[in-house]
């Protein structure tokens, strides 16, 4: 999994990290690649606009020495570049001795201004890779015979995926300052019962089990600090990295268990404990407040039917979308309909794919668009069986391991 998975999609994240902080690369890299031949000389072949393929990939020198300028500044599998002495030798006066574990020290190398000069190695510039430069000065994936197998696997597949990227979107810096605080609004969605909307949330777990939690149709008036009522701590692992994947399982207690503790929550907001470790807390802001202690104020310019979280997120309710929540959500109006037994229908992102849907069904249903009743069985009979016999008697018997067997008998006439 390091190898062919972590490897490429953390220097993608580095990529794309480099790409919000350079606007003038991103410019001319979406520039060579809006240059690309579309297809086998036929401009109509979509699928071919969409996946340009290896050749094309491989003859794009500015998207060459962006990749390269990536890696050179993060290369991210430096520690795995080791030998093992097999014998006693001397390099340049040095002993080493058998059995001794030689490191090769990257980052020092890519960053060595005699090797990698004029322009400041310490600048993403990726035009210094049109000097040619001694082999061992650039190793990202190694050198030698252990070198890495799947390089030219990597770098195509990061340029296949660049390409394709950019040629739809651009990727830009956020104007506001980063924060690593969060909050969920965990709210149960009850299409079609108005009373339940307003009522109070006041046991989440029973709210919650066996229904769809979603993020949405939160009136912004409505919203107190009482729907704020969860913290999870959940570590970054490689919080050196620009982009961290977590894949973690909130556990929601019920909110009795949440006990108060005492620390500087401003005027704003009060102090909770975290579910998942007592020792941590975290201040539960009043709306319009957000930061560590609450004391951050912020303007919301969120539509009226979304809800404000901090200043730069906007929780959308279900048909709108859009940083500010302002565009509608036409897929979803037009196909309300089609999604059965008063279920809710949305696209995943309509950006994407106008086909994938995701539902929101009443209790009891389920499938794409909350067709199937579960724990339903159909069970259909070949016409020969009810066109020879004038009457049928039919026995289902549901066989639980726990419990007496259970018979059902049908007759049809
Ligand atoms: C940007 C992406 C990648 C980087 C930066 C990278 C880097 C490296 C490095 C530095 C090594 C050690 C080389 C040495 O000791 O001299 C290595 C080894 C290896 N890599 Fe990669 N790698 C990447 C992607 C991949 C992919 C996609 C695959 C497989 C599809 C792969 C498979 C391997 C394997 C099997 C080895 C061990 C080779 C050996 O010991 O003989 N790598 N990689």
């Amino acid at each position: 999994m390091l190898a062919g998975y972590e490897t490429t999609s953390t220097a993608l994240a580095y990529a794309t990290y480099e790409l919000a902080r350079h606007p003038e690369v991103l410019q001319k890299l979406q520039a060579e690649i809006d240059q690309l031949p579309l297809g086998n000389g036929d401009s109509s072949d979509e699928k071919t606009k969409e996946y340009p393929d290896y050749d094309v990939v491989a003859q794009m020198p500015y998207m060459d020495m962006f990749v390269s300028e990536v890696l050179r500044m993060y290369p991210i599998a430096n520690t795995v570049i080791n030998r093992c002495a097999s014998e006693d030798t001397i390099v340049q006066g040095i002993k080493i001795e058998k059995g001794t574990l030689v490191h090769a020290d990257i980052y020092s190398i890519h960053y060595d201004r005699d090797l990698w000069g004029p322009e400041d190695p310490y600048v993403f510039f990726p035009e210094r890779h049109e000097t040619k430069r001694h082999p061992m000065a650039y190793l990202p994936f190694g050198a030698g015979p252990r070198q890495c197998i799947g390089m030219r696997f990597a770098l195509i597949e990061m340029k296949m995926l660049l390409v394709r990227m950019l040629r739809k979107y651009s990727i830009l810096p956020d104007n506001v300052p980063y924060t690593r605080h969060y909050h969920l609004t965990p709210y149960c969605q009850q299409p079609d019962d108005d009373d339940e909307q307003d009522e109070e949330i006041t046991n989440i777990k029973d709210k919650i089990e066996g229904k769809p939690i979603i993020f949405s149709e939160l009136n912004k008036q409505k919203v107190t600090s009482e729907q704020l009522l969860l913290c999870w701590h959940i570590p970054i692992p490689f919080s050196f990295l620009p982009v961290n994947r977590i894949a973690t399982q909130l556990q929601i207690h019920d909110i009795e268990d949440r006990e108060p503790c005492s620390s500087s929550c401003e005027n704003h907001g009060r102090c909770m404990r975290c579910t998942n470790n007592k020792s941590l807390f975290f201040c539960q802001c009043e709306h319009g407040y957000s930061g560590p202690r609450c004391n951050i104020q912020h303007r919301c310019s969120c539509t009226n039917d979304s809800y404000c979280l901090t200043s730069s997120i906007c929780v959308c309710s279900l048909h709108k979308f859009g940083p500010r929540c302002h565009l509608k959500n036409s897929i979803y109006q037009s196909n309300n309909t089609s999604c059965q037994h008063n279920g809710l229908c949305t696209t995943h992102d309509d950006r994407i794919s106008f086909r994938k849907f995701t539902y929101f069904c009443k209790e009891d249903y389920s499938g794409e668009r909350c067709e199937s009743r579960n724990n339903e069985i159909t069970i259909p009979l070949h016409e020969t069986i009810t066109t020879i016999a004038s009457s049928l008697f039919i026995h289902f018997i549901t066989a639980f391991s726990n419990v007496k067997h259970e018979q059902i008998t049908l007759f049809s006439n």
